[in-house]
């Protein structure tokens, strides 16, 4: 599986007129590699070339977990006390890159690994890899997106096991900790996409709010945003709950309608040959056309897979044709300022004629506490 990937991205590469790819820790190595190592203080770079077998750069502690690779490597190793000066020498010369072009992944290496390839007598020039790189990841395969549902599955179950505990009285820190323990308790990797959002009452008209002391009130919407991981992969969740049923604000109530009514229609707009665009414009045309436009802030979704947040982007200006196996969420979301907030939040997949939802909890505004 491995192998196909690094193929496919020397194909890509070598038509984006790179000689070869760099990459650093993090869900690149992961999806190229399957290998899972720290982006710490101690650089790790996995170099693929476009003519010869990868090397990779790592902290001698590491080599056995690099060489468990399955596939051909070449690794090269520093220790602590020699640090990582001479092993860039030496990985840079064997693939002989002076003069020729390095993609770098423009969002993700660091001035650490920078200066010390550009600090070598063989340093390449540098080129952004990440669109060469997205090119490969949105387009998912059959194991990918059963992760991905699996993550889902593990989210909503945690919601369920949790729901008992949302309630008038208790804090959204409080129920911060209780999704979190039984996101892990339901069957999430540790390492989990994002920390729960809770917001509660005013604090909802804040998109990304951080769990605070506030208590749940009657007659509150509370927006709960989380997520969990399966071998590696993640979902990403949004619900909007009255607390108690009784109260809500008229506007809120509004706002609920209109969000619920774009999330539809995000949905229903996506399918292969549709682009972002469509996506965004038919959530976002709901929501203008209710009159709370100004209050729906960001893009309807974004992709989602190894990172959190990835391509493709459901926004205007996004008119790559969408394809079956790309997963991304589908989001509108309303914040009132001073008033509170609503966001709807569901992962799809594209199929061969349109899009399933791999996210199955309720749209209906319900009640909690
Ligand atoms: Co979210
Ligand atoms: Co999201």
């Amino acid at each position: 599986m491995t192998v196909d990937r690094i193929e496919k991205l020397k194909l890509q590469a070598a038509q984006a007129n790179l000689d070869a790819v760099a990459v650093v820790p993090g869900p690149n190595l992961i999806y190229l590699t399957g290998l899972s190592l720290h982006l710490s203080e101690r650089p790790v770079v996995a170099f693929f070339s476009v003519e010869r077998e990868p090397v990779l750069l790592a902290p001698a502690l590491e080599e056995a977990k690099a060489r468990s690779a399955a596939f051909g490597l070449e690794v090269i190793t520093y220790t602590d006390t020699a640090g990582p000066g001479a092993a860039f020498e030496q990985a840079l010369d064997a693939l002989r890159l002076v003069g020729k072009r390095l993609g770098i992944e423009g969002r993700r290496i660091r001035f650490l690994e920078l200066d010390l390839m550009a600090s070598s007598r063989y340093a390449p020039k540098t080129a952004n890899a990440d669109p060469v790189i997205a090119e490969l990841r949105m387009r998912k395969d059959a194991g990918e997106i059963a992760s991905i549902r699996q993550a889902v599955e593990i989210a909503e179950r945690a919601l369920a096991a949790a729901r008992g505990s949302i309630q008038a009285g208790k804090s959204e820190r409080e129920i911060a900790a209780e999704l979190t323990i039984q996101t892990l308790l339901a069957g999430s990797d540790a390492e989990l996409p994002f920390a729960p959002i809770v917001a509660s009452g005013e604090n909802g008209a804040n998109p990304h709010a951080n769990p605070t002391e506030r208590k749940l009130q009657q007659g509150d919407l509370v927006t709960l945003d989380w997520g969990a991981t399966a071998s590696h992969y993640f979902s990403d969740i949004t619900r909007t709950f009255a607390v108690g049923g009784t109260d809500v604000h008229p506007e809120l109530e509004r706002a609920y309608e209109l969000a619920q009514a774009a999330n539809a229609a995000g949905c229903a707009a996506a399918r292969p040959g549709a682009t972002g665009q469509d996506v965004d414009r038919a959530a976002r045309g709901v929501i203008d056309a209710g009159g709370l436009g100004e209050y729906f802030v960001h893009r309807t979704g974004h992709g989602l897979g190894l990172d959190g947040h990835e391509e493709p982007d459901m926004k205007e200006g996004e008119t790559m044709p969408l394809e079956p196996g790309m997963v991304f969420t589908v989001e509108p979301g309303i914040y009132i300022p001073g008033l509170g907030g609503v966001r709807i939040e569901d992962d799809v997949v594209i199929t061969s004629d349109g899009a399933e939802s791999l996210t199955t909890l309720s749209r209906e505004l319900m009640t909690i506490g």
